[in-house]
């Protein structure tokens, strides 16, 4: 039987490899053949929510059809050209509107393919300014504890301390990894844990400083290390520090852009101005993989000059993708156009009731809120990202038509801005009454 004929989960079975997945076991996957808003549709006609917007991927819904009909045009005129020597308007309107809309500073943007190679660029780019500064013993960095930037090698470097990483330990170059004061509804707390952190800071800038060539850090929430979340005047004091240490700051909003925490990104709603900034996911509104990492002038300055040598020597085929890049600007008309932060603002008060409601559950614990992105951890004996819990919530949900992949035992929420009140209402519903059987 060829392959066009056979079921697409029996092809999967034979031939595919999913991420983060282990196959001993793992349930069958679901095969999705259409989406619409917030909706998901199965072969087998089943119907989820997405409240986690494909891996954090979508903002203004699936299948958007304005965003569909830019990517149709654009493959109609120009699918792709090599992005040395040669441009195309939508990679340089998207690179200016990005410097529009991004903190202060950032008016320069290199592209690349997804979150990880983003934050590899940031990297390189932070090692290389040095060196072309006549500073070469600045190519360390520090980053936050828990903290995730991707899958690469030097994501993974400065996300080792996120607990994914295990099998690559020896492949990593070394980071500093600072405390990281996450925060909750009613804790008590969080003065003395962000102090302890700040203090933290203040020793290795001191020590290390001239050895350090950036801080990285996801600003207010950090996604894969399990949705934790610390309070805006707690970054704002770490970035000063960096700063007065002369260390680049960089912030990775691979997750946090795009409106999630209720700014267009979280170092604006933290009040920084990072010396880089790493994008991705939700800047084709998630219908393309593409990344983008944008820096000050200063930083494009260093590398400028006689030779080669001072060039940054990095680069993918689809650099600059022109199908992305229209996606991304058809994203970027669509906020401009629409009530996005009435959305999320809207989305943030249905989240707090919502959690409100959890207040007294025997099992629930550090609820907690930024913007789009509600979690709390179920208590389990075994907590972490392999919690079993994690696995039966999951299933649980989607027996009720909810997309949702908890983190271990943290659950958590984080919708495309389009899903409309009636379902995420259901949706509150339907998971508190899953959290109030007893067999969770
Ligand atoms: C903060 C952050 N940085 C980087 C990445 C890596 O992005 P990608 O999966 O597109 O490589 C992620 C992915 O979840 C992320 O959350």
């Amino acid at each position: 039987m060829t392959e066009k004929k056979r079921d697409a989960v029996a092809l999967d079975a034979d031939h595919v490899w999913h991420p983060y997945t282990q196959a001993e076991g793992a349930p069958i996957p679901i095969e999705i053949v259409a989406g619409e808003g917030a909706w998901l549709r199965a072969a087998d006609g089943r119907r989820f929510l997405d409240l986690i917007s494909s891996w954090w991927v979508n903002v203004h819904g699936h299948a958007n059809p304005a965003i569909s009909a830019a990517i149709a045009r654009q493959a109609a005129a120009l699918e792709h050209v090599i992005f040395a020597d040669f441009t195309h308007r939508p990679a340089a309107e998207l690179a200016a509107r990005l410097c529009r809309i991004a903190p202060e500073g950032l008016s320069r943007v290199f592209f690349s393919d997804n979150g990880s190679t983003a934050v590899e660029v940031a990297l390189k780019l932070a090692v290389q300014y040095w060196r072309n500064l006549d500073q070469p013993k600045r190519k360390r960095f520090v980053a936050l504890s828990g903290g995730y930037h991707g899958d690469t090698v030097g994501a993974m470097s400065v996300g080792a301390s996120s607990g994914f990483f295990a099998p690559f330990s020896d492949l990593m170059f070394g980071c500093e990894f600072l405390p990281y004061p996450d925060t909750w509804e009613g804790d008590n707390e969080a003065d003395e844990k962000e102090e302890a952190a700040l203090d933290a800071a203040r020793r290795v800038f001191e020590t290390e400083g001239e050895a350090t060539a950036a801080l990285i850090i996801e600003p207010l929430v950090q996604g894969a290390g399990g949705m934790r979340m610390c309070r805006p005047a707690f970054v704002q004091r770490l970035a000063d520090l960096a700063r007065a240490a002369d260390v680049l700051v960089i912030c990775d909003e691979v997750m946090t852009g795009f409106g999630r925490t209720g700014e267009m990104f979280a170092s604006q709603k933290a009040g920084i101005a990072p010396d880089m900034m790493c994008l991705s996911k939700g800047l084709t509104g998630g219908f393309l993989p593409l990344g983008a990492t944008l820096c000050r002038e200063n930083v494009y300055d260093a590398f400028r000059g006689e030779g080669f040598a001072r060039a940054f020597a990095h680069g993918h085929s689809y650099t600059a993708n022109p199908l992305g890049c229209a996606a991304a600007l058809a994203s970027l008309d669509l906020f401009d156009a629409g009530q996005w932060k009435e959305r999320c603002r809207a989305i943030a008060s249905g989240h707090r009731a919502f959690l409100d409601g959890l207040r007294g559950h025997p099992r629930i614990r550090r609820r907690r809120i930024t913007g789009t992105i509600a979690a709390f951890d179920v208590d389990a004996r075994d907590p972490g990202y392999a919690s079993a819990i994690g696995a039966t919530l999951k299933q649980k949900f989607l027996d009720r038509g909810l997309l949702l992949r908890p983190l271990g035992n943290v659950v958590y929420l984080m919708p495309p801005y389009c899903i409309e009140d009636g379902d995420l209402a259901q949706a509150y519903g339907e998971i508190t009454d899953v959290l109030a059987r007893s067999e969770i």
